[in-house]
């Protein structure tokens, strides 16, 4: 008897585990997206899958107190620890969808704040919001059409539900910015900001981080393309970001110069762990001669030394590079005829001596991911 209320109390337990995982239903009719989004850092942003994170975590204050204030922007869905239900604790969620499809696509709007912004999520069940230009401004239900006396049925809209193509947010990328824009510490300095200027450029979040790519987006509707849902810049080089940085060379008299155009709407390797980094060197004859890189990043701190984020106050040093800026690197050395420069753009996840400090072993978090190339031979 015992027996088998236990294995039907677990029976329950593990379908409300499952039922509770909100991307199976999505995924049964958007099986490609899914396989995109499950290699994407949205899915693999919690403490259990992003080594980072974790290390960051284990030395935060708020550890001890077991209060993980980072639930709403990195493990959005797991609703039970934003309620305060659960405590921060391994579980589904946590390993496959902490940022789920919902909790982007029911963003409603963003509320503003010094602090950090805030997302509004609708409260109309399965309701999504979603971009596309030719139906901007409609919302669509699922409809069935039956003609020649209902022996031909056409649909449409999604029979699982309501698409509202009616959202700005979707369309200018200010739905992402519920999590991106910036973040204060407890003491109001600014941990972070990307520094968006949108200004009137064309390009937005999602058409640069969510380029359309060939294939279909659904099982029972075939489309041309679909937005890429793989977000991330962990896994590799992204090939595509490359085209938005422009690098140039000038030669002058007693050396040359490099500039870096960034046409991305945001400040590049904004975040404090991370480490952007120009890399230029020779080929002559035989010799391969390696200049010295050159750093761009932001080091925060407190008393002139650089600290853990919740510790710092000041900012000790900032060369980041700003949204539309074209940096200019001067290098002393003289080319010559028939030199080849070869220059690199790219940036460490963590700054390699960060991550000497906290332990951290992982060596992809502190590889060098190069961002955009050129080589350019001295006529
Ligand atoms: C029963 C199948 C089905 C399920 C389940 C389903 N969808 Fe859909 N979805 C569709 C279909 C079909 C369309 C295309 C509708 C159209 O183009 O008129 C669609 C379209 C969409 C769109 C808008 C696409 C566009 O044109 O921009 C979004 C966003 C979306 N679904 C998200 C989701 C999410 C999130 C889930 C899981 C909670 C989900 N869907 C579950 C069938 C489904
Ligand atoms: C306001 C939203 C928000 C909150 C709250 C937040 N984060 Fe983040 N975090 C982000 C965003 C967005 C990124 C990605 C930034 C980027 O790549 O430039 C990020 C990235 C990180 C990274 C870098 C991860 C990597 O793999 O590169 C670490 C570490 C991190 N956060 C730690 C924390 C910790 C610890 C907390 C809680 C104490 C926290 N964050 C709270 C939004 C937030
Ligand atoms: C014109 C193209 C473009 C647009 C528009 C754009 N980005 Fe980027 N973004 C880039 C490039 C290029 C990088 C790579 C540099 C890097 O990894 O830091 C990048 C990097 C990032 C990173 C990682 C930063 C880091 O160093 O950890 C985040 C987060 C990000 N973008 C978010 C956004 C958001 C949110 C928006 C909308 C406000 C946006 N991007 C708009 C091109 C763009
Ligand atoms: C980081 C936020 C985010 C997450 C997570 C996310 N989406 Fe999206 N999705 C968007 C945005 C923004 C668009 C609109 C892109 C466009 O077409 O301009 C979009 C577009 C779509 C579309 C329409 C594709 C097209 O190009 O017509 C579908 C379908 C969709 N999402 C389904 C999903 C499913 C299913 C998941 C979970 C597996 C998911 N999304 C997770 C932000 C997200
Ligand atoms: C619910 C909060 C949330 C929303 C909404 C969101 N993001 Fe993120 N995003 C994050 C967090 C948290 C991270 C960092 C996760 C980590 O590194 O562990 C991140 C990371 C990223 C990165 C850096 C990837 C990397 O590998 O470091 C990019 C680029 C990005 N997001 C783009 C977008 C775009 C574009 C949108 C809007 C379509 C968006 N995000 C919406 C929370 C969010």
């Amino acid at each position: 008897m015992k027996k088998i209320l236990l294995s039907s109390l677990l029976y329950i337990l593990s379908t409300q585990i499952i039922s509770a995982l909100e991307n199976t239903t999505c995924k049964t009719c958007h099986p490609k997206i899914y396989r995109e989004y499950q290699h994407s850092i949205h899915a693999n942003s919690s403490i259990y899958k992003d080594s980072l994170h974790k290390a960051i975590w284990d030395r935060h204050p708020d550890k001890k107190k077991n209060i993980y204030k980072c639930v709403k922007c990195h493990t959005p869905s797991d609703h039970d620890l934003i309620s305060g239900k659960s405590k921060l604790t391994d579980n589904p969620i946590q390993q496959t969808e902490p940022i789920s499809c919902q909790a982007c696509h029911q963003i409603e709007s963003i509320e503003k704040h010094a602090k950090a912004n805030k997302n509004i999520f609708t409260n109309k069940k399965k309701y999504f919001f979603s971009a596309d230009a030719k139906k901007k401004g409609e919302k669509v239900v699922f409809k069935e059409e039956k003609s020649l006396f209902g022996l031909l049925t056409k649909t449409s809209g999604s029979p699982y539900h309501t698409i509202d193509y009616s959202n700005e947010n979707y369309y200018n990328g200010e739905s992402c910015m519920g999590c991106h824009a910036h973040k204060q510490g407890g003491n109001g300095f600014t941990i972070c900001d990307l520094e968006v200027k949108q200004g009137n450029a064309k390009e937005s979040c999602i058409s640069c981080h969510m380029p359309k790519q060939p294939g279909t987006f659904v099982n029972l509707k075939n489309t041309q393309t679909h937005a890429f849902h793989g977000i991330s810049i962990h896994n590799g080089t992204p090939t595509h970001l490359s085209k938005s940085i422009k690098l140039n060379l000038k030669t002058q008299d007693k050396g040359f110069t490099v500039s870096i155009h960034n046409k991305a709407t945001h400040a590049l390797f904004v975040h404090p762990l991370r480490l952007g980094q120009l890399k230029v060197s020779i080929e002559r004859g035989k010799d391969h001669i390696v200049l010295k890189p050159t750093p761009f990043h932001r080091v925060i701190g407190k008393a002139g030394k650089p600290t853990m984020p919740w510790l710092a106050d000041t900012v000790l040093k900032d060369t980041t590079i700003k949204a539309d800026e074209i940096r200019i690197v001067q290098f002393d050395t003289a080319l010559q005829k028939g030199d080849t420069v070869i220059i690199e753009l790219g940036y460490h996840l963590a700054n390699p001596k960060m991550a000497a400090k906290l332990g951290i072993k992982d060596k992809r978090l502190t590889e060098f991911t190069r961002l955009a190339q050129k080589r350019v031979t001295i006529e």
